[in-house]
């Protein structure tokens, strides 16, 4: 299977959301990666459910949400209800990660667990065979634009061979810093699906960034 590419709308010009997202759309990209954060699970504020119905109405790509927001249980069926296609909670972020896992199950859409850089991968453990997706983060979540963390390379063995031992199907997606000096190690390493905010949306030709990520 190819690595799939999913741009992180946080990096694009707002101001010009809709043409964007559009380019997105008509690309090579696989999904779109929204980042909700909250302000309080991490010290930024992006955008919330209104950005995601607007961006669902303009793409049948899947949409990749991912949530950075303090008990995101509260959130779930909302996030389900506007077209989400995977919702991705933090494993710090939540003490009832199995009532959430049941929540996104029942309603048919698949859902993921991410993991900040210093949270251990064996906190995973548990969860892998009932989550469709682990987002190993590659930054500390909050920002776009930051530099990719070197220890994310071990983690990402670790978390490979804990999804083998465990025999089961669940992705692999690397998210923040990732660009075009990552990419190759990251796959090579058996992430699935990349997420890149700045690297695409900074370059000056976005399919020609794209391309070069897969
Ligand atoms: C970080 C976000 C990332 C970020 C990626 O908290 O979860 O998705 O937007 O952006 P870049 O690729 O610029 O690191
Ligand atoms: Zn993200």
């Amino acid at each position: 299977m190819s690595v799939k590419i999913a741009p992180s709308i946080l990096a694009a010009d707002f101001a010009n959301l809709s043409r964007d997202c559009e380019i997105i759309d008509k690309s090579a990209a696989d999904w779109f990666h929204l980042d909700v954060m909250d302000g309080i699970f991490v010290p930024n504020i992006s955008f919330g459910m209104p950005i995601v119905s607007a961006i669902r109405k303009i793409t049948r790509k899947p949409l990749d949400v991912h949530l950075m927001i303090t008990e995101p249980e509260r959130y779930i069926n909302k996030f389900v209800e506007i077209g989400s296609d995977i919702i991705t909670v933090h494993i710090e972020a939540t003490s009832k990660m199995d009532h959430i896992l049941n929540q996104i199950a029942k309603s048919s859409i698949k859902s993921g667990i991410a993991i900040n850089p210093d949270t251990p991968i064996n906190k995973l453990e548990n969860y892998i065979e009932k989550v469709d997706l682990i987002c190993l983060m590659g930054v500390h979540a909050g920002f776009g634009g930051q530099m990719f963390i070197e220890k994310t390379f071990d983690r990402l063995v670790e978390l490979k061979s804990l999804i083998k031992t465990k025999n089961s199907p669940t992705l692999i997606e690397i998210d923040g810093g990732v660009d075009n000096t990552n990419n190759e190690k990251l796959k090579s390493l058996g992430a699935d699906v990349l997420v890149a905010g700045s690297y695409i949306f900074k370059s000056k030709d976005i399919n020609k960034a794209i391309s070069s990520l897969k």
